[in-house]
């Protein structure tokens, strides 16, 4: 369950927990910073799918950005959306979001089977890189700022550990073939956003 600053009994000992902890491991990320690191490999991929003309490396890049986000979309609604969701001043982006994942997700479900010599390849690239940048900027600028405000650091740090091993877990099914429905948004966060509308 997510860890809010309101929880915690006193200021100081937390601020002292969080410059400790920065000292000591300034390799290790936070989930925000985690997060933002997996937007900015999407965002050099495409970049580079951009400046490429050879019908092969693009479909090749294409496939990467595909996966890149899928597994990112998927790791976020199993192990990010749900805790956030339990933040009430990000409550409702984690709501936005999900909608925004299902439309990327449908985008991707049209490109991943098409040669790049479709007509419709680089339109639909196009929108794909247009709606995930629209995402990201919301995530980045909006949410993550507000979930930095409301949550420990301590806890932040070990969301990061369990978004690991969901995107390990998450690779492990694609590998082997079983991905469910979450190629759409998943069901049960989906269902338990209606009931709560
Ligand atoms: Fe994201
Ligand atoms: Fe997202």
């Amino acid at each position: 369950m997510a860890s809010t600053k309101k929880s915690t009994k006193t200021k100081t000992s937390s601020t002292k927990a969080r410059s400790t902890s920065r000292s000591s491991s300034s390799r290790s990320m936070d989930a925000t910073m985690f997060l933002k690191k997996e937007h900015d490999t999407v965002e050099e991929l495409m970049a580079r799918f951009k400046k490429t003309t050879a019908p092969k490396q693009r479909m090749n890049l294409s496939h990467r950005i595909c996966n890149e986000l899928t597994v990112h979309a998927l790791m976020e609604e199993r192990s990010f959306y749900p805790e956030m969701r339990r933040v009430p001043e990000v409550a409702d982006l984690v709501k936005e979001g999900l909608e925004e994942h299902g439309k990327v997700k449908q985008l991707i479900a049209q490109i991943e089977p098409m040669e790049p010599s479709n007509a419709r390849f680089d339109s639909l690239m196009q929108q794909l890189e247009k709606d995930v940048k629209h995402h990201v900027t919301e995530e980045e600028q909006e949410m993550f700022p507000k979930v930095k405000k409301a949550c420990e650091r301590d806890y932040l740090m070990q969301l990061t550990k369990t978004l690991k091993q969901t995107k390990t877990a998450i690779k492990k099914e694609m590998k082997e073939g079983l991905m469910p429905g979450e190629r759409r948004v998943r069901e049960d966060v989906a269902m338990e956003e209606r009931a709560r509308r």
